[in-house]
């Protein structure tokens, strides 16, 4: 039997990490690709060669080709440039919409039938972009970032509880910015509903950190998170390889549900051999619509703004 096999463009912070987690888990053999001469072949001979010690046995190529991406089950694009001190993940539309651009035509080009994962931001404006270029079905593009924000929440939550990360089950909603939402309401510690464990102050202010998540490892390091993102798109990877079924937030296009008329925004959905297999509507409240509808409009002017670029 054909092994899987996933293409990751871009070999930087976020490729490599997830090439290397992903190889561990033995997901799939792995191209990995970038335009620096040099710098995916040697991510990838590097991450090969820690296979006898790890003990996996993916097959992991590093390359400038696009011909040996050919036919992939899965196409993660990592490919942009991330933000420093002082820039938001917006300052970021113009150049990386131009490498969006130029990757998911190269995608729709040698593995017309995969299901594309978006990870360069700003993220809900770059999957929008992918699927204008690559024209593919709806469910089959997405985007990373609902994983990473509601691991950054549940973290956050189960240092302040001091309880198992594990234990954590949260949903976040809205788009891959300042503004995102996460939903304590939805929030629970191994089914008891965070609301009964820590006051709303406390909640609050763990919110707030979420939201400046991104940019709070920014200025740690002076550039951008990528740990717990590659874990975020092996998670969904994962999920799709395995038709595993798994309930996650993640960047899904949205027609009538939550009245998004047709954009892509975090959403929890049904992950699976499909992709997107199903988008799930929460009955919102007043607050959390409120909340969503902000979030939203500032995807749509985004996505305005690639529309005038492509
Ligand atoms: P990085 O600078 O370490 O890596 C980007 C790589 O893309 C570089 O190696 C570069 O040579 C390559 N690249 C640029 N144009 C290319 C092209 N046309 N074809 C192939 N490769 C190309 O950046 P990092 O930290 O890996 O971040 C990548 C992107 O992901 C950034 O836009 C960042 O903001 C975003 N990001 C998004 C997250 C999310 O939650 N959605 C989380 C973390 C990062
Ligand atoms: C983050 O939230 C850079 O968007 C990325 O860390």
């Amino acid at each position: 039997m054909a092994r899987d096999k996933i293409t990751i463009v871009g070999a930087g912070n976020v490729g490599a990490t997830t090439t290397h987690i992903a190889a561990t888990r033995q997901l799939a053999d792995i191209i990995l690709l970038d335009i620096v001469e040099g710098l995916a072949e040697g991510k990838a001979l590097d991450i090969a060669e820690a296979s006898p010690v790890q003990l996996y046995d993916s097959n992991i190529i590093g390359t400038r080709d696009w011909e040996k991406t050919a036919d992939s089950n899965i196409v993660i694009i990592t490919s942009g440039v991330p933000r420093g001190p002082g820039m938001s993940r917006d300052d970021l539309l113009t150049k990386n919409v131009q490498i969006v651009k130029g990757v998911s035509a190269k995608t729709a080009k040698y593995s017309p039938d995969s299901v594309v994962i978006v990870v360069c931001n700003p993220l809900d404006a770059m999957v929008y972009a992918a699927a204008k270029v690559t024209g593919f079905a709806k469910n089959k593009i997405m985007g990373m970032a609902g994983a990473l924000d509601s691991a950054r929440f549940s973290y956050f939550l189960a240092s302040e509880l001091d309880v198992s990360v594990e234990d954590i089950k949260c949903v976040l909603m809205g788009g891959h910015g300042d503004d995102m939402v996460p939903l304590p309401r939805f929030t629970s510690v191994s089914g008891i509903p965070v609301t009964e464990l820590l006051d709303e102050e406390k909640i609050a202010e763990l919110i707030e950190r979420t939201r400046k998540g991104g940019i709070e490892v920014v200025n740690l390091l002076g550039y951008s998170a990528y740990y717990a993102p590659a874990a975020g798109v092996v998670k969904m990877a994962d999920a799709i390889l395995k038709d595993k079924k798994t309930v996650m937030s993640c960047c899904a296009y949205c027609d009538t549900e939550y009245d998004a008329g047709g954009y892509f925004v975090g959403v929890p959905v049904v992950l699976g051999k499909d992709g997107v297999e199903k988008i799930i509507e929460l009955d919102l409240n007043d607050s959390e619509q409120t909340q969503f509808k902000k979030s939203l409009d500032h995807v749509k002017q985004l996505a305005a703004k690639v529309d005038k670029l492509l």
